[in-house]
């Protein structure tokens, strides 16, 4: 990045810093976590706008925000003025350490830019062909490389139709975390096909219900006391008008947000939420 470029990024950020987002505690045994998936969106001064809106509030949740390729430099950048606060996600990367792959990011790349977490398995890399053994191989890779993997599972609506979620949850989980034996350090968000960027979320009962079977899947492989310490978050659908009812069920500790998390005003909805359930 040029000197101007990066003079650009910070004159951005510079307009009325007024406070940032503040440790707290909640009522909970596990911080809740929200983390806004960009997807394909969102440009440099976009991101700024975003984050000059998130200023000034104080709250009791872990915050991350994981922006596309490009805007990780930028956005890791901006993110200083919050001091840690909120944190700095990739949405994918390649199993390979480095090598001759073109196009591809390793993991190597996302831990110089301070990334913690990054997403593996969205379905929407799924559906573009990505395999159970690939994000496996991802997923060891990301926690090899001192990442935080959010392991995405769900089922689609046919799957589901056919009673099936569970099963297919499971399989996934056991897929994506083979060989893995130490799950101290990942995150499991759980994303219904059928509720991602539909508006049609699943109830708080539904997604409890499976975000059960996941905790029960994970105790059963790695202990209780384990399981009960990774985060599971849900995913589709999130708006500031169902956060709080998602957030109060037992078994959902935070949420994966497409939509909702790219304009100021959602997103904080939604940490809203979180941070009172
Ligand atoms: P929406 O919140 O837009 O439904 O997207 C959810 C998602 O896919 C987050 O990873």
């Amino acid at each position: 990045m040029t000197e101007s470029m990066e003079q650009y990024i910070r004159s951005l950020v510079e307009k009325s810093v007024q406070g940032v987002l503040a440790d707290g505690t909640i009522n909970s045994s596990r911080r809740k976590l929200v983390i806004g998936n960009w997807k394909m969106n969102m440009s440099i001064e976009e991101s700024a706008l975003l984050f000059e809106g998130l200023r000034g509030e104080e709250q009791a949740c872990d915050v991350a925000v994981c922006p596309p390729f490009p805007l990780l430099y930028p956005v890791k950048v901006m993110l200083a003025q919050f001091q840690d606060s909120i944190a700095l996600g990739a949405q994918n990367m390649h199993w390979a350490e480095k090598g001759a792959h073109t196009g591809e990011v390793s993991a190597a790349m996302l831990k110089e830019l301070d990334c913690r977490y990054v997403i593996l398995g969205h379905s929407e890399r799924r559906q573009a062909g990505e395999t159970d053994e690939e994000v496996n191989l991802k997923v060891k890779q990301a926690l090899a490389a001192g990442i935080q993997p959010v392991l995405c599972v769900g089922e689609t609506k046919d799957e589901r139709e056919q009673g099936r979620s569970g099963e297919v949850v499971v399989s996934q989980l056991h897929a994506g975390l083979d060989g893995v034996e130490d799950v101290s350090s990942a995150v499991v968000a759980y994303e219904p096909v059928w509720a991602i960027g539909t508006g049609l979320a699943a109830t708080p009962e539904q997604a409890q219900d499976v975000h059960r079977t996941i905790r029960e899947t994970l105790a059963n492989q790695y202990g209780a006391s384990a399981a009960s310490g990774v985060p599971l978050l849900y995913g589709g659908s999130v708006k500031p008008d169902n956060a709080l009812s998602l957030a109060v069920m037992d078994d959902i500790d935070g949420a994966l947000v497409g939509g909702a998390s790219l304009n100021a005003v959602d997103f904080k909805g939604v940490i809203d939420g979180f941070t009172r359930g």
